[in-house]
């Protein structure tokens, strides 16, 4: 194992898209940012800079941080932001994970432009539970704003109005063939016939679902957030924001260029979206370069489902398992459930209230929608027995039960704020029943824990009925995930052991939600001895 330096410069940086050129937030001038690959046991080791006029934070989508709470990331949750011209050096290690993870800005709309690839092969020594692929490469999905959406962002905050959607979707940075003044900077990938190749996909895009496919090729998913999945074939993926996806693809159809494609999921028919498609091309090398041979110039776009298309979502995520018996906790300690959606708080009619019928958007768990701290970060709160900072009031269960996927009375509209965590004896065996509401329009949530990998043992559609649904309980060998896309109108049940000592953020991935306080924090205390404690922050975290 070894320690590995990087060195991050967040800075403001000219980019060229669908033909005009403005700037945005990058990691050293790099869109996307740089691909970090590791082995598991190394150290990583990452001073990061802030050359930028906004606030900054970095996270490791989906890593541990065993010990190591002051190194995830979240602003106000485990650190206060990176002040303009201020550093913070990220140091932690990578303990028994591998697969596909990525980094990406944790402050307000940064990750729409700040994210990269985090790769991490297994052990030296030690192998793919499958054939080794010739060739592997990352697969970043993104979406991109004509205007930073940094501005996008804030505008949205000042009226209580949803943000715009985006102007592109990307792979690797690009929009590709079909978007304006794009074609000459689509991404290539060049194979060779009969290669097999891992293609580790990232869904990076800041608020969208998204569909992926490759135009003729069956795609073999082998794993999924950093676990490795019963491999089994199809021709779709669906990703939820911050999911990732690994599949092996074999270049065994006629030499030529094959599209890579990828466009919105979009369950809420009412929520308006993005509805561009973004490609890359996958071209055989010994393509025959004379177009008369019969191969088309253009390469032929592949079927996508329908955008509201939730029969092929379900298909897709039904069938993610893992490759063989796991532990999944039997008896639990802690049985929860959170109810996740969006709603309206009252506003005076003016400029800031610019939501439908005199409101503004707040989204809640629960009916808490969370509100940040900002004199000091809620683990530092908790660590040095800061007051006044937090509360560890969280329901376990909503405070009134409704027909969460019904026809939702206005009484329930309004979201009450707070900064409320949950506290978490360690090693507590944790049940989470996410439920969807209809409380504004029901909608796929992409719903990720930092800190911990759980277990998807059920989900469904209308509300979780535990007489009806515990039997279908999968507790042999159900996926392990870091992000769940709780289904539309409808549940998951996830399981867990709190085994991480911390202030630990979950949250809706799909950035608009998250501004709107979709989220909530879990407060796991510390066991016994130092190997089960949150060791001391560094020296440099960043203060308030
Ligand atoms: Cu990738 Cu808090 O998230």
């Amino acid at each position: 194992a070894e320690t590995q330096y990087h060195e991050f410069v967040v800075q403001e940086t000219p980019v060229k898209r669908l033909c005009t050129t403005h700037k945005i937030i990058t990691v050293n001038g790099q869109y996307p940012g740089p691909t970090l690959e590791v082995w598991d046991g190394d150290t990583l080791e990452i001073k990061v800079t802030n050359s930028a006029r906004y606030n900054v934070t970095i996270h490791w989508h989906g890593i541990s941080q065993r010990g190591t709470p002051w190194a995830d990331g979240p602003e106000y949750v485990t650190q206060c932001p990176i002040q303009p011209g201020a550093t913070y050096t990220y140091r932690f290690m990578i303990e028994n994970q591998d697969g596909t993870f990525w980094w990406h800005g944790h402050s307000r709309w940064l990750r729409a432009t700040v994210f990269g690839a985090l790769i991490i092969y297994p052990k030296l020594g030690s192998s793919y539970p499958f054939p080794q692929p010739k060739l592997e490469i990352p697969i970043l999905l993104g979406e991109w704003w004509n205007q930073d959406p940094m501005v996008v962002l804030r505008q949205a905050i000042f009226t209580g109005a949803a943000p715009n959607i985006s102007d592109a979707y990307t792979i690797n940075g690009q929009p590709g063939d079909l978007y304006r003044c794009s074609s000459t900077d689509t991404v290539k990938f060049f194979v060779d016939s009969g290669d097999t190749i891992l293609l580790r996909i990232i869904n990076a895009a800041l608020n969208q679902q998204l569909f992926f496919t490759v135009a003729n090729h069956r795609l073999t998913v082998v794993g999924a957030d950093g676990a490795y999945m019963k491999p089994f074939s199809t021709t779709t993926l669906m990703l939820g924001p911050g999911q990732t996806t690994n599949v092996l693809l074999t270049a065994d159809q006629t030499p030529g260029r094959y599209y890579i494609a990828a466009r919105a999921y979009a369950s809420a028919p009412s929520v308006p979206f993005d509805n561009t498609t973004t490609t890359a091309i996958l071209e055989y090398k010994s393509t025959p370069c004379n177009a008369q041979l019969g191969f088309p110039l253009k390469p032929t776009l592949p079927q996508l489902p329908a955008y509201n298309d939730t029969a092929t979502v379900t298909a897709f995520t039904t069938q993610l398992k893992s490759p063989s018996n796991v532990e999944v906790p039997t008896q639990i300690d802690d049985n929860l459930f959170f109810t996740i959606g969006l709603g309206f708080v009252n506003c005076n009619p003016g400029p800031r209230c610019q939501g439908p019928n005199n409101t503004r958007f707040a989204a809640s768990m629960n009916n808490v929608s969370l509100v940040l701290p900002s004199k000091a970060s809620l683990l530092q709160a908790y660590y040095q027995s800061i007051p006044g900072v937090f509360t560890t009031d969280f329901p376990a269960v909503p405070p009134i039960k409704f027909d969460y996927t019904g026809n939702v009375s206005r009484a329930l509209w309004q979201p009450t704020f707070g900064t409320k965590l949950y506290k978490i004896k360690f090693g507590s065996r944790v049940q989470i029943v996410l439920q969807d509401t209809a409380i504004f329009a029901t909608e796929d949530h992409p719903m990720h824990i930092h800190g911990h990998q759980f277990y998807v043992v059920a989900q469904g559609f209308g509300n979780f009925n535990p007489t009806r649904d515990n039997a279908k309980f999968n507790l042999v060998d159900p996926p392990q995930r870091n992000t769940i896309d709780v289904p539309v109108g409808g549940w998951a049940v996830i399981r867990f052991v709190a085994d991480n000592p911390g202030v630990w953020l979950m949250h809706c991935h799909i950035d608009t939600h998250l501004t709107w306080g979709l989220a909530m924090a879990f407060l796991v205390e510390n066991g016994e001895g130092e190997l089960q404690s949150i060791q001391p922050p560094p020296a440099d975290l960043p203060l308030c």
